[in-house]
């Protein structure tokens, strides 16, 4: 297999996740632009944080995904940590409702931080973190968020590094999930209707 032929790669789903291909209706970033925008993402962030060591903190869970392709391309010292929250409850428009299931694991006071999201929706989650966050002193706290939806946000933000502007529809793939399926998809995608009439999250 060549550089390139990899899952990150990978656009149809016969060398991948065949049982999914029923329910996807259609794919809105394919695997090759993920991985080119976060290619362009890290090396910005390793440009702007040169001569520095930064955290990075994934929020759990739909953040692993780009964690792991992210981190590898960003030419730093790195340290990881991650939060879990959640903000959608059972359903999938956000409730604006953000509870902490997991805390970071070490202390970010004086460190550069780097919150890193799979997806910026209303906005309600990253506006608690990072006013949870400053509140610890970071040095610096920044945002790289993969995905922002268009029109929704309810909160001024600001994000640095964001990839893609998407519209305002519920997304699964790479990282995120619907009733904890489809997040090792290497694209993301809408789904079929009748998906949320037959599983139930
Ligand atoms: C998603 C996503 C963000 C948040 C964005 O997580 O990963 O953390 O929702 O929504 P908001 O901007 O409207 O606040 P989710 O709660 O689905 O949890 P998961 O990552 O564990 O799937």
């Amino acid at each position: 297999m060549s550089e390139g032929d990899g899952v990150g790669a990978s656009t149809t789903f016969a060398d991948h996740v065949a049982e999914y291909e029923k329910d996807i209706d259609e794919v809105l970033i394919t695997g090759e632009e993920i991985q080119a925008k976060i290619r362009a993402l890290a090396d910005q962030i390793t440009e702007d944080y040169r001569g520095r060591e930064l955290v990075l903190i994934g929020v759990l869970k739909g953040a692993f995904i780009i964690m792991a392709d992210l981190s590898r391309h960003i030419r730093l010292p790195l340290q990881f940590d991650f939060m879990a929250v959640s903000s959608y409850g059972a359903a999938t428009k956000t409730s604006g409702v953000v509870r902490i299931l997991k805390d970071l694991d070490h202390e970010i006071e004086q460190r550069d931080v780097l919150v890193v999201e799979d997806i910026v929706d209303s906005g309600l989650t990253l506006q608690y973190l990072l006013k949870n966050l400053s509140t610890r002193k970071p040095a610096t706290l920044e945002v790289c968020a993969l995905m922002q939806k268009t029109d929704v946000q309810q909160v001024p933000l600001d994000i640095k590094y964001r990839g893609f502007e998407i519209p305002p529809v519920f997304v699964i793939g790479y990282g995120l999930d619907y009733a904890e399926r489809y997040r090792n998809l290497p694209f993301v995608a809408t789904l079929r209707p009748e998906v949320y009439q037959t599983i139930a999250e």
